[in-house]
């Protein structure tokens, strides 16, 4: 790839999008942000871009559903990376037409472009998949070792408080492994239907038309800039803006189901290396760090931040409720090898040092308390 190109990044303006525009800003790109400031996600803004949005970028508001404004935004532009996109995994069991609309039409919308209109000049796409898309991450028999598939936990299961997926016809849990990219597919959510959907279309696309198309499979991200006051967003922010407004943030199932965190400055490098390196076309490739962390132990970790000298203040101790959330997996952490062999990739942020510049954000915010708004709302659908 020649040395500076023209890029459009659409969800530019968003948590994850405006660290990849950072990222390619400073490897000498000219950078094209396309992203409707979702004001679930950015607050009403009036059309003005985020205060973190690089200066050096272009911005261009608009919408992914709008075939006319991607049209527009689509001109000249060398490469793309589709970010774009309604991340609330409950939120999508309600929502399931708006965010199939923005998720899988808006994908439709912009490869139909680039392969219709766009084709003379694209060279390179690159999409956010997410680790979603496995449903249950891989786990395996504790007393063989092999690979299991484990029964799918059934509401009856969980309603018992019983969380852990049993090895199928016994009542062992089966014991959760790295989870590699050869791991068959069980979306269990219709955001995770519509990230499958983004991610094979984005490869069939590309490969039909020769155009190298990359699908990064993002484990759980995490950092700064992620919204605050969206009640849909990820639980590491969830978490902060309880503490700061000096409440217990609230866990759902035990809290020790596991997830992979990973800063979003790493998410970011894998992107600029998904660019540089031929290795990964036509690859999906997951991004995580390769470490399993609880979800109490996430919360814990926050409090000893936040609150220093409130560490064992009963008030603040995460809140165990039981209930759980439909459409959660019980646990999934990354198997990086591929994203090493293929692109050099390396984590490079301890959860320890993500956390704290999470923190560093978080003080200077100010956060509206909204977790009561999501649960209420998911209580009535019974998603809860
Ligand atoms: C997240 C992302 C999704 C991404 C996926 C994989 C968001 C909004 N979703 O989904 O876009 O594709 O990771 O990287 O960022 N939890 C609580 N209390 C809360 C909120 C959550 O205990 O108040 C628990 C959940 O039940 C779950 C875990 O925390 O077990 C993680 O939840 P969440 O941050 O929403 O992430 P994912 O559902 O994994």
């Amino acid at each position: 790839m020649s040395s500076s190109l023209h890029i459009l990044v659409t969800g530019g303006a968003g948590f994850i999008g405006s660290f990849i525009v950072d990222a390619l800003v400073e490897k000498g790109h000219r950078v094209r942000v396309f992203d409707c400031l979702d004001p679930q996600v950015h607050g009403e803004r009036d059309g003005k871009a985020p205060e973190y949005l690089s200066r050096d970028a272009e911005f261009v508001l608009g919408d992914v559903r709008d075939v006319e404004a991607l049209d527009k935004a689509m001109d000249g532009i060398d490469v793309v990376f589709h970010e774009a996109a309604a991340v609330g995994v409950a939120q999508s069991m309600y929502a399931i037409r708006a965010y199939t609309e923005a998720n899988t039409m808006g994908t439709a919308n912009l490869l139909e472009l680039i392969v219709n209109k766009h084709r003379d000049h694209v060279r390179r796409m690159i999409v956010a998949s997410s680790m979603s898309i496995y449903g249950e991450g891989r786990y395996v028999d504790p007393a063989t070792n092999q690979f299991v598939v484990p029964a799918q936990r059934t509401t009856r299961q969980l309603d018992s408080g019983d969380w852990e997926p049993r090895i199928q016809g016994t009542d062992r849990p089966a014991q959760p492994a790295p989870c590699d990219e050869m791991k068959p597919l069980e979306p269990t959510s219709i955001y995770a239907i519509n990230k499958r959907d983004q991610e094979e279309m984005f490869l069939s696309v590309g490969r039909a038309y020769g155009i190298p198309a990359v699908a990064l499979r993002y484990f759980n991200v995490y950092g700064s800039r992620q919204a605050l006051s969206n009640p849909y967003t990820g639980v590491g922010a969830i978490f902060s803006s309880c503490y700061l407004n000096g409440r217990a943030p609230r866990v759902f199932e035990d809290g020790l189901q596991t997830r992979d965190f990973i800063h979003v400055t790493d998410i970011a490098r894998a992107n600029v290396l998904a660019l540089e390196r031929s290795e990964a076309d036509y690859e999906a490739i997951n991004v995580g760090t390769g470490r399993p962390t609880s979800v109490l132990g996430l919360a814990k970790m926050l409090l000893a931040k936040l609150h220093p000298d409130r560490v064992e203040d009963p008030e603040l101790q995460p809140k165990i409720v039981g209930r759980f959330r439909a459409g959660d997996i019980r646990h999934c952490y990354g198997d990086i090898s591929k994203a090493r062999r293929l692109m050099g990739f390396e984590p490079a942020v301890r959860l320890e040092d993500g956390i704290a510049e999470l923190i560093e954000w978080v003080r200077k915010q100010e956060a509206k308390d909204l977790s009561d708004q999501a649960l209420k709302e998911l209580s009535q659908r019974r998603l809860v």
